[in-house]
Order: structure tokens, then sequence, then C-alpha cells
């Protein structure tokens, strides 16, 4: 299968996309095709209108929808800030919606400096992620203190973490095969 990863932390000196990078490792030890889609890199502006209402529109932003239409499944990455969901990701969302999510399968995945691992940002992205009539998947990663669980190139350094990670991979990548076949 053929898997996006969007990493939405914007913020100088993130660390939420070491995340991403052990997430993008995992899948290819279980031998699927993954791409990050970095918020920080697309640098998409505040949002004015929708990608598939606007009269011009920009190569890189249709390449990135051209990846979200040939995804079998899709993982939502975002740190939680004030209680909620990255806006970086907000916008994407919202410049992309519904074209490029609808009736696909969507994980989530959280991360923060605390314990609790971002579970208000996952829980209020599973709403949304209805909204623009995408699947979401049941489990939810959620990662606390994730500066000690994955090291600046996504190696992970704590082995249960390690165990939980490979756990959440299998179920999307189960889950996303359902949609996959049509079942
Ligand atoms: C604007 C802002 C708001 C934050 N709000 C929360 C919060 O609501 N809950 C939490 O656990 N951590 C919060 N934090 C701490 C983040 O978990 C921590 O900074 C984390 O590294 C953010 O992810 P990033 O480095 O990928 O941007 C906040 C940090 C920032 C910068």
């Amino acid at each position: 299968m053929n898997i996006t990863i969007i990493s939405s932390s914007t913020r100088q000196g993130r660390v939420s996309h070491r995340i991403a990078l052990a997430l993008e490792r995992g899948i290819v030890r279980l031998g699927h095709e993954v791409q990050i889609i970095d918020l920080l890199a697309l640098k998409l502006p505040q949002f004015t209108e929708r990608f598939s209402h606007l009269d011009d529109q920009p190569d890189a932003w249709r390449d990135t929808l051209d990846l979200l239409l040939a995804s079998d499944g899709m993982i939502f990455l975002t740190p939680e800030y004030n209680g909620s969901f990255s806006s970086a990701l907000k916008n994407f969302i919202d410049v992309f919606a519904k074209q490029g999510f609808q009736g696909k399968p969507i994980a989530v995945a959280t991360g923060s400096s605390g314990a609790m691992g971002g579970i208000r940002a996952a829980y209020q992205l599973q709403q949304v992620i209805l909204s623009v009539s995408a699947y979401p998947q049941p489990q939810m990663l959620t990662v606390g203190k994730m500066q000690d669980r994955i090291d600046e190139k996504g190696e992970i350094i704590d082995e249960d973490f390690g165990v939980r990670l490979e756990k959440y991979l299998v179920a999307f990548l189960a889950f996303s095969a359902k949609f996959a076949q049509g079942e």
C-alpha cells in the first residue's frame, strides 16, 4: 500500500517531526510505500479558498492533491498546542477538503513534551476527519515526552514505545487494507 504522513508542526526546533520519521521507518519495515507531506516545507499560505474552487491552481498544490488521492491511507500527525491540534494542519485540511480526503482511512498521531501525549488534540482531530467524509482509525498513537522516545533521525530510543508504535502501524495497515480491497 501507499501511505502518506502529514507532519504538521511548522515550529522552529520542532520535535514531533521525529514521530513522522519513526512512522516512516516503521511503514517501510512492514513492507509498504510511504511519503511525508511536511507542512513546514509546503508553506501553504493562510486559507482563502478550497483548492478545488481556485481559478489559479498552483502546481505544487496540485502535486500535493495528487499524492493525497493516490494514498491508500493517511496519518495526520500533530503536536498539541493549547489543547488542540496545529493550526497548520487545520489550514491544510481546509485547503484540500473534501476532495483530498473523502473515503480515505486516516489515523491520528499526536505528540507533546509533557506526559499526556496530546490526547485532547487527538480526539478533536478524529471529529474533523469525520467532517471531511473520511474514516478515522479507532486506535490513535499519543506520544508523551516524545523527546525521550525518538531521536532526531527518527530512531526509537524507548523499547516500550517501539512496541506501541508497531502495534499501531499494524492496526492501521490492516484497517487501510480493508479499504484498498473495497471491503
Ligand atoms: C503554542 C504552544 C502550545 C502548547 N500547548 C500544549 C498543550 O496544550 N498541551 C501539551 O501537552 N503541550 C503543549 N505545548 C508543549 C508542546 O507539547 C511541545 O512544545 C512540543 O514540542 C510541541 O511539538 P513540536 O515541537 O513538534 O512543535 C505547547 C507548545 C506550544 C509551542
